[in-house]
């Protein structure tokens, strides 16, 4: 039922570092996938709280990166970062609330789910090629500082 969030090559960008965070946040999917079906509670908060921690801090790294790019729509894509930062905090502030972990668990795998999908194949998709050579330039300058002091 639902959604499958999986990773496959349609969402790789081709830089190693972002592609193993992005990996990790589909791990934490598959984890607490596993948790709805054995109805593991005190896991499933655990794995929630983790979850919206590492993509928070996941999307920070990413600004990071765009920053020393230059990229030019580093503003746009920093605001839809704090739209989902204030989104998924919601979810956590329920189940602080005393909401359901596990209702709120199914609850983002569709929401939180779905968005990162979709991010992760768009607006990351864009940000990729700039980045890239921005890395590219770093590697090129630590290259030159080997052959001339
Ligand atoms: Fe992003």
């Amino acid at each position: 039922m639902g959604i499958s969030i999986v990773w496959s090559d349609e969402f790789a960008t081709g830089i190693d570092i972002i592609d193993s965070q992005h990996q990790r946040l589909f791990t934490y999917f598959q984890d607490i996938e596993q948790c709805i079906t054995a109805q593991d509670i005190a896991s499933v908060e655990q794995l929630c709280r983790g979850l919206i921690d590492y993509a928070v801090s996941h999307n920070s790294f990413e600004e990071s990166l765009m920053e020393k790019a230059d990229y030019p729509m580093f503003e746009a894509h920093h605001r839809v970062h704090e739209a989902f930062k204030k989104r998924a905090h919601g979810y956590l502030e329920r189940i602080d609330n005393g909401a359901e972990p596990l209702k709120i668990a199914r609850e983002m795998r569709t929401d939180i789910g779905l968005w990162l999908i979709n991010h992760i194949k768009h607006e990351d998709q864009h940000y990729t090629p700039y980045v890239k050579k921005s890395l590219d330039k770093g590697l090129v300058s630590r290259m030159l500082g080997k052959f001339f002091k």
